[in-house]
């Protein structure tokens, strides 16, 4: 993709903040971290106008709780116009870890996350959310 170069003026105390953030997430440049502000803010306002976003839910549990898997697997049958796929990972004899990975309405997705995270014996859940193109 083409790469245009523009000027860009800011406050002394904005630019300070701006290069704290470079700082912060390892960013080679100022206009790598101005890319992730972009970005975050369109993700930001999909996610608002409950339009088509791409996301990934992770999820960590002990597999010994038969109910976790049970209610995993049913709540999942529930929302299979959003699931794309699912993998699971057998991380040691009794944690597993499994990502699925999502493409639908924002609140569709947001709504499946609350579910499988709010489910007892999930140790760990987390959704992350990206445009989806
Ligand atoms: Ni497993």
């Amino acid at each position: 993709m083409k790469v245009r170069r523009f000027g860009v003026s800011l406050e002394e105390d904005l630019l300070e903040k701006l290069d704290s953030l470079v700082e912060k997430h390892a960013f080679p440049n100022r206009s790598q971290a101005i890319r992730y502000l972009i970005r975050n803010a369109l993700v930001e306002e999909s996610w608002q106008s409950d339009s088509e976003v791409a996301g990934v839910i992770v999820l960590i549990y002990d597999h010994h709780r038969r109910n976790v898997v049970n209610r995993l697997l049913d709540i999942q049958h529930d929302y299979t116009p959003i699931i794309m796929s699912s993998q699971h990972a057998h991380l040691d004899h009794d944690s597993c870890l499994e990502t699925i990975v999502l493409k639908g309405r924002a609140s569709m997705i947001v709504e499946l996350a609350d579910a499988l995270i709010a489910i007892k014996g999930i140790k760990h859940g987390k959704l992350v959310i990206s445009g989806s193109e």
